[in-house]
């Protein structure tokens, strides 16, 4: 029988245990027997192989984090790294690998299938960055924490007549800030993807929502805009509006599964077997349009990403 594996890499998202369970189900439905490597690329380099089975990924659907455990290895991304790591790929067996993970993930999956293993990348992250898919495992059930946690920031900030600024994550993508933003009804939502001016954009916004009865202020900044503290204390001097900034943080990557997480990640989860079972090699699974499809892993990193920036306008329109 030949072996298949699975592995999360990078940071968790909700959904990753999802992909597991679909890769895990489907691979052995397919007849292969099939291996879960932990820690990512750093356990691989390690034979860090366990056996799956049908039984191995019950109950897992609606847990957040990865069961499989994840890290970010810098020995694999030498080239001695990636050779030892299809080496510890033949000696098991395994003919092809799913990677489960971002942009970085991908890469590794590239250079692994170069040295003779397929890969298929799954793309798992709460960023919602890979170009190639309009939707990342993770994405959903991120917003919605965020948008419960600004909800709650509101409680108070409303008791006291304050400006709240909340630092959500995405590193370089806005798009957790905006979907967040819109969701709670933000003042003004800063993104790295659109350039923003300080005075026009946020301090006389809040001045002119102020003007028309609003008492009490949310301003959403993307983690790639940064500065949520300073921006909180320039807010009080310049409109006399007692602020505070929260960074929202992990709490972000942590939590069950939203419904879309766990139906997207098992389609993908479903899909990647269906490449590897194929023959298929160096390919990266995307939802586009409403389908799942899939991108040459190279064409894929390639893509740029494409910002929504109707959303952003709406956005700036109706919260006023
Ligand atoms: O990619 C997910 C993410 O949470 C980003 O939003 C953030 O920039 C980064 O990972 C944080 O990484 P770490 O958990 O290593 O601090």
């Amino acid at each position: 029988k030949d072996a298949i594996a699975v592995l999360t890499s990078g940071g968790d998202a909700p959904g990753m245990n999802a992909a597991v369970r679909a890769v895990v189900r489907s691979g052995i439905n397919k007849g292969f027997n099939v291996l879960g490597i932990k820690r990512g690329y750093r356990g691989l380099l390690k034979k860090d192989f366990v056996e799956m089975d049908l039984r191995s990924v019950t109950n897992i659907l609606s847990l957040g984090g990865t069961i499989l455990y994840t890290a970010r290895s810098k020995e694999f991304q030498t080239p001695e790294g990636i050779q030892h790591a299809a080496q510890n790929c033949m000696d098991m067996g395994v003919k092809g690998v799913v990677v489960i993970g971002g942009d970085g993930s991908f890469m590794g999956a590239r250079a692994l299938s170069e040295a003779g293993v397929p890969c298929i990348g799954i793309p798992g992250t709460i960023d919602n960055d890979i170009a190639c898919s309009d939707y990342t495992v993770g994405f959903d059930t991120a917003m919605n924490t965020a948008m419960e946690m600004v909800d709650k920031i509101r409680d108070t900030s409303q008791s006291h007549d304050r400006c709240s600024v909340v630092e959500v994550m995405g590193r370089r993508c806005g798009d957790i800030a905006l979907q967040t933003g819109i969701s709670c009804g933000a003042t003004a939502i800063l993104v790295p993807e659109v350039p923003y001016n300080i005075e026009k954009d946020v301090i006389s916004r809040i001045l002119e929502t102020r003007k028309n009865g609003k008492q009490h202020f949310i301003v959403v900044v993307a983690e790639g805009v940064g500065g949520s503290v300073d921006l909180a204390k320039y807010i009080e001097r310049r409109t006399g509006i007692e602020s505070r900034a929260t960074i929202l943080g992990h709490v972000q990557r942590g939590g069950s599964p939203t419904l879309r997480d766990r139906v997207v990640a098992s389609e993908m989860g479903y899909k990647a077997v269906e490449l590897l079972a194929e023959g298929k090699s160096k390919r990266v699974v995307a939802l586009k349009d409403g389908k799942i499809v899939d991108y040459d892993i190279t064409e894929a990193l390639n893509m740029e990403r494409v910002f929504d920036t109707h959303l952003y306008e709406i956005a700036k329109t109706i919260s006023m």
